[in-house]
């Protein structure tokens, strides 16, 4: 987008045809380090040198019928962690999915090139569909045209996300060539980006799955969470007797805890710790005892800056309602040209 000028807060934001990038986090509860070190970490270090549109998915937590009260709550948390993980709302547009109408127009148009058996394939449908079987609704088998309404709306060419994204991402791709073949060359097709490919996938501390917002929150670390509690999951997280040969392979929950520890605490650190591993000398105990310290000490100024956010209600509005009238002004340019191209234009 060529020389674009966007009023802020008394800011001037100027953008000379920076890459677009689009991004969102589901709000479905505070964020956990999965989301910070998947995902924020990338969106913070890329908001100078793209122009950036970073949303709440508020629409896309409906799938599971959150409670009102909850789900206002959890747009706030979501906002203010990302800005107290660093984000800056004069540099990007930071805003709620839901003040975008065009979102919703263009997932509707592209809902009637998406196909019912693809989106049934997909493998996060199928683990709803087990996971919720008395909830499998429209909204989740859809989720994925969802997704690429989100980015394509921006006309966006990079999409900073976690692994568990991916697949999404190579939809969103599909339905854009879809499109373009059928209507006009129209979309770019977006692409994943993470800095140096460098894929950061968090375990959840008790060794089953990802680090989620909603399963097992004992063994999930939220960016809410005191340094009592961060300990106390720490301290609980699954290890084992030990490796009993030299530079044995590490399990993969041994492994997290040296992910962690690499992105919590000093290198010479996790050397030691590894070194430790390595000629089978290592206490997990202490290990345990070391990392929680460190991630404390990590996750305790983003805790204490979003708390003082999200007092200022005020604030959080302000800064929602700016960042959406950014986002709008992309969007309603995309929607008024997918709509050409559709022929539903008729004034
Ligand atoms: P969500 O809310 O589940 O997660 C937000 C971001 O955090 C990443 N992430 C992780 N990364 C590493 N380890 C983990 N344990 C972990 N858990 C989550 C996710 O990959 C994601 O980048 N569908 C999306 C939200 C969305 C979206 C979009 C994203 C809606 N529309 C358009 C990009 C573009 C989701 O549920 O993310």
């Amino acid at each position: 987008m060529a020389l674009q000028i966007f009023l802020t807060t008394g800011h001037y934001l100027c953008s000379m045809s920076k890459e677009i990038v689009v991004s969102g986090i589901r709000s479905t509860g505070h964020l956990h380090l999965g989301n910070y070190f998947g995902a924020i970490q990338n969106y913070v270090k890329m908001q100078d040198a793209y122009e950036c549109y970073f949303f709440v998915a508020d629409y896309h937590s409906l799938t599971t019928h959150p409670d009102p009260k909850d789900l206002k709550a959890n747009v706030f948390h979501v906002l203010a962690e990302n800005i107290a993980s660093g984000l800056d709302p004069n540099k990007v547009a930071l805003y709620a999915q839901s003040d975008i109408p065009e979102i919703p127009e263009l997932y509707l148009m592209l809902n009637m090139m998406a196909y019912v058996g693809e989106l049934e394939k997909v493998p996060t449908f199928k683990d709803k569909v087990r996971q919720q079987p008395d909830n499998v609704n429209a909204g989740l088998l859809t989720y994925p045209v969802l997704m690429t309404a989100d980015i394509l709306i921006q006309k966006a060419v990079k999409v900073p996300v976690g692994k568990d994204q991916e697949q999404h991402l190579e939809m969103a791709r599909n339905f854009a060539q879809r499109f373009n073949s059928r209507y006009g060359d129209f979309f770019p097709e977006p692409q994943v980006f993470r800095f140096n490919n460098d894929a950061v996938k968090i375990m959840s501390l008790d060794g089953n799955g990802k680090m989620s917002k909603s399963e097992n929150v004992n063994a999930t670390i939220y960016l809410s969470d005191d340094d009592d509690i961060i300990k106390k999951k720490i301290m609980k997280a699954k290890t084992d007797a030990g490796p009993t040969e030299p530079n044995a392979v590490m399990p993969d929950y041994i492994q997290n805890l040296f992910l962690l520890m690499s992105l919590c605490s000093k290198p010479e650190t996790v050397d030691i710790y590894r070194n430790n591993y390595n000629n089978c000398t290592i206490r997990y105990g202490d290990m345990k005892k070391q990392l929680a310290e460190d991630m404390a000490a990590f996750v305790h100024p983003i805790r204490e800056h979003a708390w003082e956010l999200q007092k200022d209600e005020a604030l959080m509005r302000k800064i929602l309602k700016e960042g959406a009238e950014k986002a709008r002004i992309g969007a309603s340019k995309t929607m008024a040209g997918a709509r050409k191209l559709i022929g539903i234009n008729y004034y």
